[in-house]
């Protein structure tokens, strides 16, 4: 152990624990200690028992993993049809009446998709993407709100070999472009709108934008959802609805290797460039496949899951499209925003379907605290027995309160670590066999190898350390899209021989893991390492405190200050001094804000990310960067206007 060589100062611990219910055990698919041994046992044969058991090959592999460090290839040999595998041999099996999909609209509208109508439509799409000349190996983008097209879209690129790369429909053209471009993709999927806060929000305006710095997009193919009047340009442009109707109902499923590019996707790391994150075909699906099945303990014949991603973030890849169709899993799928027409839309959703398995973020939770408990407590949400959390650290305060109000006391929460590059999820509780404590995503997954490190990469075996993972797994990124270079370096360089996450994280006494942010959310004040996950926690665990979002703004005498931007919960007050004695309480006086701002809203990406760069910037009394990505934009500025106003307390 190396006490005096922590990378993180660790300051706060948790002691409640939570085991699942006895009932719960009983049922669950997994209930002991068995897959952790196998794989520990035999990393490679664990993974190629799962590969078997959940996916249906082609052709079998000759080599399991070949690991030629920083590359790793899976299934070596082995051939294998992604959109087979979510669909055909589903219906095969007699499952075509399942239901694949309810799908609700913003507006009210649905649709029930089985998994019969959703292989016809993908092999439609897929004749017809083929039309427009898109052949195996190219790239695809889809720009796409909610609608289940979104998801026949990606599978028809699957069928056919296409690599699709979505772009979240929430991203401007310029974002659309750049991303288009650096695919170089022929064929742009888009909509003309969607329902967004009771209004439609037009799409193909900015899709056409776009394309005209794009040069490399051959046709623009149209889903109608908004109905707004939308130009068509002639011979470029198709409505998906005419070229679905005149194609032929039958594509057959080709056999791809295993490892055939399968999508693109665009993450941001810390220069201005998105890299395009490149997932391959078996690999990432048994891993999907895999922890969908263990990790929200899946029963095909009983569950209705629903995960609140969107599908142009890798949860909604992972967790909504081809983890779950892998293991013919019926879900909901929802268009539109949480708070339309009102605060209690998810729960009244819940209750309509009857959903059992429900997976969010942890600023959606915080969020439905802010809005109160009389919101959920208008519905019915006993069909739960199982609630998952994905994206940010969660604050034990927002743990308790989602276990409590959501899941009714008695389900298990599932907090789940894992990146668009790891592709699917590594750090985790299995449900039915782990104790948990609120805030911990707990362990490595059986099959996941993970490691705090220190500075110079030493081992740590308790407190704090930068996240490593020490062996390949399935899921694993396989590069930047045209940036090796990039992929050594962001993953690879820092220590020798692993990978790293770019999380600082602890281990407490009992060997359980807390993710503790982005090591760049980490501050050093007076010498010491804290998290800002660590005081925002602080502040959370106050009964007036919604949100809180802190950050480390340079300070002459303690190298960093925190200052932290706070939400009530609706209607309360507090006096800034109680809040900030109420965090030395919890941590200590070293983590004590130096001020504290009231906001009735964070600055938050699209996504629901605060960003926390924008907050420093505030802080740091520095003129603000690019604001394109937020959310609401005039939330930083009025935050700025006051920081310039109010001196900071001591
Ligand atoms: O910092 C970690 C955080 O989200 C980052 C990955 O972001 P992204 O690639 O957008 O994928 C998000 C959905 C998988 C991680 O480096 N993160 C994700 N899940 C958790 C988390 N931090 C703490 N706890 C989690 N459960």
């Amino acid at each position: 152990m190396d006490d005096h060589l922590q990378a993180i100062d660790a300051l706060s611990y948790e002691m409640r624990k939570f085991p699942p219910s006895a009932q719960f055990v009983s049922d669950a698919s997994t209930n002991d200690q068995s897959l952790y041994q196998e794989a520990q046992l035999d990393h490679e044969g664990f993974w190629a028992r799962q590969a078997r058991e959940l996916i249906s090959w082609d052709a079998p592999w000759t080599t399991v993993c070949e690991w030629d460090l920083p590359y790793a290839e899976w299934f070596v040999g082995g051939k294998l049809n992604v959109s087979f595998n979510c669909l055909d041999r589903h219906v095969l099996a007699g499952r075509g009446d399942k239901v694949a999909l309810y799908w609700e609209g913003e507006p009210g509208d649905t649709r029930v998709v089985t998994y019969a109508d959703l292989l016809t439509e993908v092999q439609k799409f897929a004749n017809a993407l083929k039309k427009l000349g898109v052949e195996k190996g190219d790239r695809v983008n889809i720009y796409l709100p909610m609608v289940p097209e979104a998801a026949v879209a990606m599978l028809a690129c699957a069928r056919i070999g296409a690599a699709h790369s979505v772009v979240f429909g929430g991203f401007s053209s310029q974002a659309l472009a750049d991303r288009i471009n650096d695919a170089e993709a022929k064929v742009l999927i888009t909509a003309d709108g969607g329902w967004r806060r009771g209004e439609v929000f037009p799409l193909k305006p900015q899709a056409d934008e776009a394309v005209k710095m794009a040069p490399s997009i051959e046709h623009v193919v149209v889903v109608k959802r908004g109905n707004n009047e939308v130009p068509m340009i002639n011979g470029r442009d198709h409505w998906y609805h005419d070229i679905v109707a005149e194609a032929d109902p039958v594509c057959a499923a080709e056999p791809m290797d295993s490892e055939q590019l399968l999508f693109l996707l665009y993450t941001s790391g810390t220069t201005g460039k998105p890299k395009g994150i490149m997932h391959t075909t078996g690999g990432y699906l048994t891993h999907v496949a895999y922890t969908f099945k263990f990790v929200f303990d899946h029963k095909p014949e009983s569950d209705i899951f629903w995960c609140t991603a969107d599908v142009g973030w890798i949860t909604g890849h992972s967790y909504i499209v081809y983890g779950p169709l892998a293991n013919g899993a019926t879900q909901v799928m929802y268009e539109g925003v949480p708070n339309f027409p009102a605060n209690d839309r998810m729960w009244s959703i819940i209750e309509k379907y009857k959903a059992t398995i429900f997976y969010t973020a942890p600023t959606a939770i915080r969020t439905f605290m802010k809005w109160g408990t009389q919101e959920p407590a208008k519905h019915d949400l006993s069909s739960l027995r199982l609630i998952g959390s994905v994206g940010e650290p969660i604050n034990p305060e927002a743990w308790m309160w989602y276990q409590e109000h959501i899941g009714g006391g008695t389900c298990p929460i599932v907090d789940t670590w894992w990146q668009t590059e790891t592709g699917g999820i590594m750090i985790s509780p299995l449900p039915g066999v782990t104790v948990t404590k609120p805030g911990s995503a707990t362990f490595p997954l059986p099959g996941v190898a993970a490691e705090l490190v220190d500075e110079e990469g030493g081992h740590v075996s308790k407190g704090g350390g930068y996240l490593t993972l020490t062996k390949p797994w399935p899921g694993m990124l396989r590069g930047i899209w045209g940036d090796q270079q990039r992929y050594r370096e962001t993953y690879w360089g820092r220590f020798k021989g692993r990978y790293f996450a770019g999380d600082g994280a602890k281990l407490d006494d009992d060997g359980y893991l807390w993710l503790l942010g982005r090591v760049d959310d980490v501050m050093n004040v007076s010498g010491h390492r804290i998290s800002t996950t660590e005081v925002e926690s602080a502040l959370v665990s106050h009964p007036s405190v919604a949100e809180a979002a802190v950050v480390g703004a340079n300070d002459a005498t303690t190298g960093q200050a925190i200052i932290a931007y706070v939400t009530l919960r609706g209607g309360l007050e507090v006096d800034e001094k109680v809040l900030r004695d109420h965090v030395a309480t919890e941590i200590g006086a070293i983590a004590k804000p130096k001020a504290i701002f009231f906001t009735p809203e964070l600055p938050k990406t699209r996504s629901g990310k605060i960003m926390r760069r924008l907050l420093r910037d505030v802080a740091e009394g520095r003129n603000l960067g690019d604001t394109t990505t937020l959310a609401d934009a005039s939330v930083v500025n009025e935050l700025q206007r006051r920081a310039a106003e109010t001196p900071a307390e001591d």
